[in-house]
Formats: C-alpha cells, structure tokens, sequence
C-alpha cells in the first residue's frame, strides 16, 4: 500500500463489494464536482471487464482505454488521459474497445498502478468494479483512503463488509510478505475456523505478540493507516441510516478498522432525466438533491487537506454517522415535499412510515443473524 494522503495527487479508489450500488455515478459525479470547484480531476474506469464510465459521464467511448494499455506494451498510459466536456475533469476510458481484460496479471497490475501514481492531477479517482477479489482489493490498497459504497440493502451490507474484511487481511498479508514466520502465522490465522467466534484483527495481533511483539505492534500500526470512509447510497428513509452505524460497529469489532461516514445519496429519479440528457446529474441537473449531496461529498474532500480526515469540529457533532444523520433529515423533508407529501402527513403515511421501520429492523436482525451464520461457517 502506498499512502498517498500527503502526496500532490490524492488517489481515491472506489469500490463497495456489490454490484449496481452506484459506485460508478458517485465516481463521474465527484469527478464533475471536484472539476467545477476548480480542481484537476481525472477518474479512471478499472472496472475491467464492466467498463462503463464513460456512460455515466454522457461521452462515447472513441479513446484507448486502459484495455488498450494493457494489450499493448507500446502505449503511454499518460497518453491514454482524455478531455471531457466539464471543467478540469479529464478521463481514462476502460477496456470497451478491447476484448478479455479482466483476468490481468500481477505484472500488469503492478505496472498500472505505477502509472496511476504518476499521473498528475489534484484528485484521481478510480472506478472499480464489483466483488472483493485480488485485483480489486489491491487497486482499493492504491491508497489508504478509498471510498467504500454500498446501498442499505443486507447483501449489499454484507459484500461491503466482505470486501473490508478481504482488504485488511490481504494488506497484513502483503505487508508481513517475505517475514516467514509472522507471514505462516497470519495465513493460519486467517483460515482457523472459530465456531461462532470469528477470527478478528485483534485477536491475530494479539497471537502475533507472543511470536513477535515488534511485528505485532507494527501490524497494530499498520491497520490504523487504513483510514476507509463509507457512501451510502439509494436511501429512502432515515432509518436506512441505522445500517450504516451496523457496518460501521461490525467493521470496528471484527476489523478495527474506523469507517468513516463521508455521506449519502437519496434514491434520485431525476437521475434517470440526466441520463436522457446524456450528462451526469451534477452537470445537467446542478439543483437536485442528489446533485447538492454529491457537492456535500466533495466539500468534504476538498475541505480537508489530508483526506479523509474529516473537517469536523469533533465537539459538534459525535461521530460523521451523527452528522449523516443531521444531513438526511433535512434532505428526507425536501424529499417528501417534492413528492407534495410534505402537507397532507396522512395517517396512510404514517402507517407506511411504520412499516418501512418494521421491514429496516427485521434487515438489521437479518444481517447480524447472517453473520452469524457467516462466522461460524466462513473461513477467514
Ligand atoms: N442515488 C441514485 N438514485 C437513483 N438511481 C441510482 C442512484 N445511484 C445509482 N443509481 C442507478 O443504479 C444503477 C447502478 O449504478 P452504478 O452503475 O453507478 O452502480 P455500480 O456500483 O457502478 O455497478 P457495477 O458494480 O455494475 O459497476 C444505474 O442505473 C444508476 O443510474
Ligand atoms: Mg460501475
């Protein structure tokens, strides 16, 4: 892992596990934010083998991507960057014009990511696709600081978590690689099976220190460093909120590992109106909702110069979950006034309210009885 928070170019990945949970329309959308707030941007589709960033951005898919990077040695990566028609926003197209991409070699990986550090820009962020498997995980690890995006759906929950969990093994992994003994006490940690008793960080470091305190204190270390913030996307009550906090706590408990709320998206039809337009909608519909929650993000970004630590006054609010919370009541009334349901809170409202919070609780119950299950079954 290469920690590039104090570095020019802040490299951010995003990634969520699942699939369709909107990591693709975040990442076009901060991208054309960012630009407009004046920063150079460039976002890149390694979504090898699903690209489609370009969509989301509303630009036919004419230039080698990194498809062709990958194909053919000859190429500047930095020749692959392309314009986009929004202020200080530049591209580098996937791999649509090339065929059978996604099983890339370490080589390749490694030579992608070095060009990726590289490139110049105040902000690069990176498209990545869904699942936890190596190659994601180590685009994810380009930086200390990526954005995990998920939706309040449980198996969306769930893969974000999966994909937490793949993470911060597979960087003590990497980072303990070549250290024979700590390294084989990590693999078997990692695959022990604990009934009903899931193998944490912190219990492995704890193992570590009767091997090798130095070690162990520096793997302590080390897990710190990761500094992951979360997205929640398609919300549509404030209850979907509560999700969140569980992934949040799972995260810590298992993980030890702090996730940070960075914000929210609502469930925005009006994004359907920007695709028609063939523009993101936060360039062709800059007054929306969701527009003004993409905008909170990346004054969030913008407003901490060592991102992703995050520009609160700690004695405001409690913790960024809290905050999430502030900021999705407001956006929740503007909704429900938008919808014209502000003034007529009917008792049929009520009563649907009531159920969503019913159907929110028995997903909480679900996705920690599922992980249950998972924690006495799965290998870690
Ligand atoms: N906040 C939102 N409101 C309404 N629709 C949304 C929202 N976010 C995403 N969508 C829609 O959901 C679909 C999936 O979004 P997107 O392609 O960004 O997901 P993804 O996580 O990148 O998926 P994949 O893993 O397949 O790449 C798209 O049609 C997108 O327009
Ligand atoms: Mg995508």
């Amino acid at each position: 892992m290469v920690i590039t928070q104090r570095r020019r170019n802040k490299i951010i990945p995003i990634a969520g596990g699942k699939g369709g949970v909107g990591k693709t329309e975040l990442c076009a959308n901060l991208g054309v934010r960012l630009g407009q707030l004046g920063h150079d941007t460039i976002i890149i589709d390694l979504d090898l083998g699903g690209s489609n960033l370009h969509s989301a951005l509303g630009i036919k898919n004419r230039h080698s991507g990194v498809g062709n990077f990958l194909s053919d040695r000859r190429l500047n990566f930095e020749d692959l960057v392309s314009p986009t028609p929004y202020a200080n926003l530049r591209f580098i197209p996937g791999d649509v014009l090339v065929a059978n991409t996604p099983n890339i070699g370490f080589a390749q990986k490694k030579s992608l990511i070095a060009n990726i550090e590289k490139l110049d820009a105040d902000y690069i962020l990176l498209d990545l696709g869904s699942g936890a498997n190596n190659n994601v995980v180590d685009f994810f690890l380009i930086s200390n600081s990526g954005i995990i995006v998920t939706s309040p759906h449980v198996g969306a929950v769930l893969n974000a978590y999966s994909f937490m969990k793949n993470t911060v093994f597979r960087f003590l992994m990497r980072a303990f690689s070549g250290e024979s003994e700590v390294e084989r006490f990590l693999r078997k940690s990692i695959k022990e099976r604990r009934p009903g008793n899931p193998v944490t960080i912190a219990s492995v470091i704890e193992g570590m220190e009767q091997l090798d305190l130095k070690q162990a204190q520096k793997a302590g270390r080390y897990v710190r460093l990761m500094q992951p913030s979360l997205v929640l996307n398609l919300v549509r009550s404030g209850d979907d909120l509560n999700i969140a906090e569980s992934l949040r706590d799972l995260v810590d408990k298992n993980l030890s590992v702090d996730l940070t709320a960075l914000g929210f998206m609502i469930h925005d039809d009006h994004l359907a109106g920007s695709h028609r337009a063939h523009a993101p909608i936060t360039a062709a519909i800059p007054d929306c909702l969701l527009a003004y929650e993409v905008d909170r993000i990346a004054q969030k970004i913008v407003q901490s110069p060592e991102f992703p630590t995050l520009p609160l006054e700690k004695d405001m609010y409690k913790d960024s979950y809290e905050l999430m919370q502030i900021e999705s009541a407001t956006d929740l009334a503007q909704l429900q006034q938008e919808q014209g349901q502000g003034s007529q809170n009917s008792q049929a409202n009520a009563e649907e309210f009531i159920e969503i919070l019913t159907a929110q609780k028995k997903q909480i119950r679900d996705l920690q009885n599922t992980v249950r299950r998972l924690s006495i079954r799965q290998r870690f």
